[in-house]
């Protein structure tokens, strides 16, 4: 983590422009507590935004153009206002650059404000949140870009909104059919706490984590195996899941229950079955884990999260032998519970440390790497943290 983010993108903004800049905006990664693959199932979830945030820099133009730049890309990308309402789907953009240009097009398109009356800017991006490390980066990009074109467009959309926008970007200008949950928390997120999301009424809660007042450590171990979610698997899943619904005549999995399971397995084939029941036990999981947060605190949930990662590994099988060692790892070396996070086949795993054995847990995670004969994984502690804000 650079931590420096924030400086870069105004010093790539003055890069490209000698315009007094407009301000500056940020949205934060997140890291999914529990409930995987839950969102577009219209479940639940309880991810949090992490202290690692991507900035936006924005400067007016005097024509009707605007341009997108980042830190972590050489290409400047631009569009006219006019030609932005059908920029996408079929857009050729470099596929960093779909996001910031499909966030502009999603709000365009959804306020059907006249193009004619907005003004021309120039964007430059800088992120401290790693890219394919399930920490959803991408969010954290249409979180900085529509919190930042809201305000200087004059849009007037609320947090939900804006959320709604992003996620719009990213499955209809980008091509990935991914949930709502990264979107959510990156808009949503609060110090010290996640957000509790019903992902069919958008309604939300706040739930306090109080990791650091009970000693605790959020542990990222990002295996740097890479996975793009706008490719084949994630849609497969995707797809078992609407099948299991249409196969027992419901608009989506959240309409099952635990006490359906039995009936559900005499209906739909192995795969499909084992499919439908992770997303119905880890939906469970998710109320399961406010309660126990709520009575007993953060060190009570460890063998949900090992639960979510079993059904993830056995039933939804997402997991890779990377994300499968770090779990063990870290338990084995005394985490409090461990699981991937994010969409899976590749990316982060999670492990919750009591303080005093981080250096012992990061230790054995990478020890265990090297007896694996895996590639190096990258750690670091994260901490929950505030959603999208304007900074400057
Ligand atoms: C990715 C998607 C989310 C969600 C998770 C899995 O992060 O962007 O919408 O589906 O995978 O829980």
């Amino acid at each position: 983590m650079t931590q420096e983010a924030s400086a870069d993108a105004r010093t790539l903004l003055s890069t490209l422009t000698d315009a007094t800049p407009l301000g500056e905006w940020s949205a934060p990664g997140r890291v999914n507590l529990i409930g995987e693959h839950t969102d577009y199932n219209d479940g639940f979830v309880l991810p949090f935004a992490i202290d690692c945030r991507t900035y936006v820099a924005v400067a007016p133009r005097d024509d009707a153009t605007i341009r997108v730049a980042s830190a972590f890309a050489s290409d400047v990308v631009e569009t006219t206002l006019a030609d932005l309402p059908t920029r996408f789907p079929n857009d050729r953009s470099p596929e960093w650059a779909a996001y910031p240009l499909g966030v502009a097009w999603a709000m365009v398109r959804a306020s059907g404000v006249d193009t004619t009356t907005l003004r021309g800017l120039d964007l430059a991006f800088a992120s401290e949140v790693s890219v394919g490390a399930g920490l959803s980066s991408s969010a954290a990009i249409e979180g900085a870009t529509a919190s930042a074109l809201n305000d200087i467009w004059a849009l007037g959309s609320d947090r939900v909104e804006l959320a709604r926008l992003g996620r719009a970007a990213e499955n209809d200008a980008v091509g990935a059919p991914t949930g709502i949950m990264d979107q959510m928390a990156s808009m949503l997120g609060r110090p010290d706490a996640a957000i509790f999301l019903d992902c069919r009424s958008l309604e939300t809660e706040v739930v306090t984590l109080g990791f650091a007042t009970s000693g605790l450590e959020m542990l990222v171990i990002d295996t740097n195996v890479k996975h793009s979610h706008a490719t084949g698997s994630y849609r497969e899943r995707r797809a078992s899941c609407e099948k299991a619904a249409t196969i027992m005549g419901i608009a989506s999995l959240r309409e099952l229950h635990m006490d359906d399971l039995e009936r559900a397995e005499q209906m739909m084939d192995d795969v499909t079955f084992r499919r439908a029941r992770h997303v119905v036990t880890e939906n469970q999981r998710v109320l399961d884990a406010v309660r126990v947060l709520h009575d007993d605190g953060p060190n009570a949930i460890g063998d949900l999260l090992l639960a979510s990662h079993a059904s993830m590994r056995d039933d939804f099988e997402i997991s890779v032998p990377e994300l499968d060692t770090a779990v063990e790892a870290a338990v084995s070396a005394g985490a409090i519970g461990a699981r991937m996070t994010g969409g899976g086949f590749g990316g982060a795993a999670i492990a919750l440390v009591d303080r005093a054995k981080l250096e012992r847990v990061k230790d054995a995670v990478t020890a265990a790497f090297v007896a694996s004969r895996f590639g190096a994984p990258t750690l670091f502690t994260v901490a929950p943290s505030e959603g999208a804000r304007r900074d400057a």
